[in-house]
């Protein structure tokens, strides 16, 4: 009888890649939770000041984008901080409706205004730029809202000139990037607080944003292994992950440094099936083992327009192996199907390299061995799917991956070309032999999964900082040798 160890492909396999389709989501420009237009009737004082409030200076401001993928609506939170008392914000996305042009040029912008009262009111808080030569008034221009530029766009002014006559405010400055211009700043994807769900049209957005698990592992193949006398295959049609998972982003800067940055990951029905067929035949002592990468799907452009975020999620799905010795020739099946409670949590904490978790124990559902001839062989097989995320928040980078690998492993001897038919459940990952029908077999068979987290810095992204298993489950199989003749 032979002990077979775990094991199976090779380095020179060349898979055929299905064509997988591209993901993408770049967000759009949306308009904050609270902006309202003020097209008041009867103006007294007091609304007038509140609806001209738009124009006042602020020390921090908030931008959102909102995007959409697998029908998903997710939401992103840009709040910057001037964080300095020489320079102050505006938004022209809300006080746009008030002006009857804008008009943007090599050095300037001019505004006009539509009233004296508007005017007035801008003019008495806006002065304060002209009043020292160190201040700055950072007016964040909209969407188009000086005709050629697509996105949002941060413009710096340094004095402006006020001709009350035409009703026109003529600024002057240069556009900027959001990323000279803040040093203090959060970003947030997804992980939308309850709070500011309670307008309607806020409410479809998804807490999270979603990223696509549904993808079939393309694995067909037979496996070259020169110098030794085995032939060795694969195929699984089956093989495929589903589901999607559902991340979010936090990034927190304050005076240029990050103070605080996380991804979230959940997952949403969650689940991935392994049913391979091996095909081992030859005569084999040692064992030889590999990782080959299937295929990787790339996520394209989940950005923030303007270099305020780049989110590049990747989806790698690789396989492995370890098989040997063998000595004989059989066919053999096994299958494990692994699933994800929708209330597995992770977050990974990429400053002070940290992975928490919970309820990442997954359900595992087997399929029963099946050998269908006389081998004594060991082999073990995994599959591998990662989500790999790189992260670039205002030019700082980071990179961190999640990976979830079901595996199917077996130690076999059958001894016998006779009729098994035998179904053997095996109570301990220790082995058994078991005795039916005068013929034996000695089998190890397990099946897992292993879900591992890695953080590393951009820069060198083969060094991770962090590597955190954070479920491990293995069951073992029930096995069933049968004869084929
Ligand atoms: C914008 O200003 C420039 C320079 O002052 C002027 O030539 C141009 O006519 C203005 N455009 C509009 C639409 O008012
Ligand atoms: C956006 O983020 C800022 C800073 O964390 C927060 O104060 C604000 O409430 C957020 N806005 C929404 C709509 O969640
Ligand atoms: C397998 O290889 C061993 C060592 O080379 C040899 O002794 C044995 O006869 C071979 N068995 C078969 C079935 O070829």
């Amino acid at each position: 009888m032979v002990n077979i160890r775990r094991f199976w492909l090779s380095s020179s396999l060349v898979l055929s890649l299905l064509a997988q389709q591209g993901l993408s989501m770049v967000f759009e420009d949306t308009v904050a939770p609270d902006a309202v237009s003020p097209l008041l009737e009867n103006r007294d004082q007091s609304t007038e000041d509140a609806s001209f409030s738009v124009f006042d200076r602020l020390g921090k401001d908030s931008y959102y984008w909102s995007g959409s993928q697998n029908g998903h609506k997710t939401l992103a939170n840009l709040t910057v901080d001037v964080g300095d008392d020489e320079a102050n914000i505006v938004s022209m996305e809300k006080f746009r409706h008030l002006l009857t042009s804008v008009n943007c040029t090599a050095n300037g912008i001019v505004l006009e205004l539509e009233d004296t009262p508007a005017f007035g009111y801008l003019q008495r808080g806006w002065q304060w730029v002209n009043d020292d030569d160190d201040r700055k008034l950072i007016l964040v221009m909209g969407s188009k809202h000086c005709g050629w530029n697509p996105h949002r766009m941060p413009f710096v002014v340094s004095s402006i000139s006020f001709d009350k006559p035409s009703l026109k405010a003529r600024l002057s400055g240069v556009p900027s990037e959001w990323k000279q211009i803040f040093r203090n700043y959060e970003v947030t994807v997804g992980n939308v607080p309850e709070s500011s769900t309670t307008r309607r049209d806020w409410d479809d957005f998804d807490k999270e944003a979603s990223l696509s698990f549904n993808h079939k592992i393309p694995l067909s193949k037979s496996i070259p292994i020169p110098g030794k006398d085995v032939s060795v295959e694969i195929s699984c049609e089956g093989c495929e992950t589903k589901g999607s998972f559902d991340f979010g982003v936090h990034i927190k800067t304050n005076a240029g440094i990050p103070q605080s940055a996380s991804l979230t990951l959940s997952p949403n029905d969650v689940s991935a099936t392994f049913t391979p067929r091996l095909g081992l035949s030859g005569n084999m002592t040692g064992d030889i083992s590999n990782e080959h990468e299937l295929v990787t799907i790339p996520v394209d452009g989940i950005s923030i327009p303007g270099g305020v975020l780049d989110l590049g999620p990747e989806i790698v799905l690789s396989f492995g192996y370890q098989i040997g010795p063998i000595k004989g020739s059989a066919g053999i099946t096994a299958g494990v199907t692994i699933s994800l409670e929708n209330s597995a949590e992770l977050e990974i904490d990429l400053l002070s390299p940290d992975v928490s978790a919970g309820g990442w124990t997954p359900q595992i559902d087997t399929e029963p061995v099946e050998i269908d001839a006389k081998i004594e062989a060991g082999a073990e097989v995994y599959a591998k799917a990662e989500i790999q995320f790189a992260a670039s928040v205002f030019d700082l980078g980071y990179e961190a991956g999640v990976n979830l690998k079901p595996y199917l492993g077996a130690d076999v001897a059958v001894s016998t070309d006779k009729g098994l038919g035998v179904d053997v459940n095996l109570g301990s990952d220790v082995g058994a032999h078991v005795s039916a029908g005068g013929s034996k077999a000695c089998i190890t068979p397990k099946a897992g999964v292993s879900l591992n987290v890695d953080i590393a810095q951009a820069d060198t992204p083969d060094d991770p900082i962090v590597e955190k298993t954070i479920a491990v489950c293995q069951l073992n199989l029930r096995m069933t040798p049968r004869n084929r003749h």
